[in-house]
């Protein structure tokens, strides 16, 4: 998805933007650009290739003497990703640039007017409206024309514009998509998110809807609705060697190896005398009681953590739970009203569709809850209630701390209402949460057996696609599972609930094709095994996920690889691991850009 970085100060602003550029390359892009400021004119370059590319056309920056510029990562949605198409846009006379994310949806109608004015567009982008629009208001007041072009745009956007006269100011302006100013020393900047300007900086504006700043080396005057305003500066305590890879060869095994980190500060303060505790929630015992029903919705993995929250909450609190689609939920007529809990999911807090069905649930009345990870992000501001996940900053497209801490975010909220509302016994209460604290441990364990999962991927060599299967929580995994292998390894693969197999999908298991039959849910482990039984007979090569101690998976599997027993509820956790080292090696041995899967990117804020 597309990034943005600014920098104004004393120092030499090209290579800090491409060092920005470098740090926001994990968001996903397909062509970037930077403009600078040099002796009042605008210099732009640009490419379609990677940032190093930039680096070297510009001589690392060198060949730009500079103080002040803007740049851009863009990630196509209106326009092939060609030069022309990507952002710094400029207007005619190359007096403003501006670099833009989000949608301007009406820019059509805007186009055709400018258009009849005589302006000449180079790109098919809804963004080069921006600078042709600001440029037909100007008559040397920059505020007023940025304004005035402003109130015509109908859509999103987070813009960082220069002006030749105005040397030494960067515009920014916020609406709908996340832009956040960077306080430095001597300097300023200004990015979508914090990770093009962690280095510098940890003081951070956090800019709302609506906002126009003023940004100059020593100064920063935010105006809204036309009147100056003031907004906090928050210290984030992000550390900068967290962003980076830590000895790792990939962000995506840095980040599974981080999990029990990450989600011990998921439960760090949230359990206290073996109970749940939550500072600040609106929510409370009263109107949990009045909710007679939950709707959980979210995008990707996000929603396969809903999928387990559902059997999560509905054994705990004996109220239906809904899971959904943002995409879905949003456009279709959603049964929910005050009586509804709506949560949320999302790692990003910025994923448009997900954005957009906590509106539509808000809007009818429901009480909305966000599980999120980005302090800040737009999710959050939107809900009524948050609950941080604080897994730090998530840098592989393919999510794995991002879900394992959401996962544990459910298991703590469904403990926390099961405690508020009454009514489960409180052993089994206590052991829930016990479970809780036990996770970290648990999953460090899990994560020993990485060398094993790694020559079980080795299996998958040549492969072009497999099944998962599973029951109750263990389908959830399943998804998960299917979802990480998909989107790294390009490797086609399908989940299905191990009954319905003979309905259908069965005809596909031939000789030689790989199912992974999970069956850490020992409820239902009698069940799966009859399943396991089934493709085996039709010649599946079966490899199978269980809880250790279960030596009927051995007999029935030609591989197993097992996890440390937990509670029933929570097996989702530690199952859900093997799977994402198991993606991961499958996408080693096929030379897989894995981080940054082709097609994919981290935070979706278009829909
Ligand atoms: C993108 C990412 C997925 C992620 C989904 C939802 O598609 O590639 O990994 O699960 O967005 O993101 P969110 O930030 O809302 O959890």
């Amino acid at each position: 998805m597309c990034g943005i970085v600014g920098f104004v100060g004393k120092k030499h602003a090209a290579p800090i933007l491409l060092e920005g550029l470098l740090k926001l390359e994990y968001r996903g892009y397909d062509s970037a650009g930077i403009a600078v400021l040099e002796d009042n004119k605008i210099s732009v370059s640009k490419t379609t290739q990677r940032i190093k590319d930039l680096y070297d056309k510009t001589n690392n920056g060198k060949d730009m003497s500079c103080n002040i510029g803007i740049g851009h990562t863009r990630w196509a949605t209106h326009g092939a990703p060609t030069e022309f198409n990507a952002h710094p846009h400029l207007n005619e006379d190359k007096k403003f640039a501006v670099v833009h994310n989000g949608i301007i949806e009406n820019y059509i109608s805007i186009k055709e007017q400018l258009i009849k004015d005589g302006v000449t567009f180079v790109s098919e982008t809804d963004t080069e409206v921006i600078p042709h629009l600001i440029n037909k208001y100007y008559n040397g007041d920059l505020l007023s024309a940025i304004s005035r072009a402003l109130t015509q745009l109908e859509g999103s956007f987070a813009l960082g514009i220069i002006c030749t006269d105005f040397p030494d100011t960067i515009v920014a302006a916020k609406k709908f998509s996340p832009l956040i100013i960077g306080v430095c020393e001597d300097a300023n900047m200004v990015a979508s998110d914090v990770t093009a300007v962690c280095t510098h900086t940890k003081d951070i504006i956090y800019m709302e809807d609506g906002d126009i700043a003023l940004i100059k080396e020593n100064e920063v005057k935010i105006y809204s609705e036309c009147k100056q305003v003031e907004r906090k500066i928050s210290h984030i305590t992000w550390d900068i060697a967290a962003t980076e890879k830590g000895g790792f060869d990939h962000f995506m095994m840095k980040e599974i190896f981080e999990q029990p980190k990450a989600i011990a500060q998921t439960i760090a303060g949230r359990i206290k005398d073996g109970r749940v505790c939550f500072d600040g929630l609106k929510l409370n015992s009263e109107t949990l009681k009045e909710i007679d029903n939950i709707f959980i919705v979210a995008c990707g993995s996000a929603y396969h953590a809903g999928i387990v929250g559902k059997y999560v909450l509905e054994e705990l609190l004996r109220k239906p739970v809904q899971v959904d689609l943002a995409s879905e939920f949003r456009y279709r007529n959603p049964m929910v009203d005050e009586n509804t809990l709506t949560i949320v999911i999302s790692q990003s807090g910025e994923t448009a569709d997900t954005l957009a069905a906590l509106k539509e649930a808000s809007s009818r009345g429901s009480h909305t809850l966000a599980i999120v990870n980005v302090v800040g992000s737009s999710i959050a501001q939107a809900a009524d209630d948050v609950l941080y996940t604080k897994a730090g900053p998530e840098i592989a497209v393919a999510t794995t701390k991002g879900y394992s801490t959401q996962l544990c975010m459910l298991y703590l909220f469904a403990a926390w209402a099961a405690q508020s509302m009454g009514g489960v016994p409180d052993d089994e209460l206590e052991s829930f949460i016990s479970s809780i604290a036990s996770l970290p441990k648990n999953t460090q364990k899990v994560l020993s057996q990485s060398e094993k999962i790694a020559s079980m991927a080795n299996h998958i060599n040549g492969q072009n696609s497999l099944f998962f299967i599973g029951r109750n929580i263990d389908y959830a995994v399943s998804l998960e599972a299917s979802l990480k292998l998909k989107e790294i390894s390009y490797i086609h693969s399908e989940a299905y609930a191990a009954g319905e197999l003979k309905h259908g999908t069965i005809s596909l298991i031939e000789e030689g094709r790989t199912v992974i039959a999970l069956g850490c849910y020992d409820q239902l482990f009698e069940k799966l095994l009859s399943n396991i039984k089934e493709v085996k007979a039709r010649g599946a090569y079966v490899m199978g996920c269980t809880t250790t101690g279960n030596s009927e998976m051995e007999t029935a599997c030609d591989s197993v690889i097992y996890v440390p027993k937990t509670h029933k509820l929570m097996v989702a956790s530690l199952e859900v691991i093997p799977f994402q080292i198991f993606a991961y090696y499958v996408a080693l041995d096929k030379g897989c850009d894995i981080d940054k899967p082709r097609n994919l990117a981290k935070s979706v804020t278009v829909e």
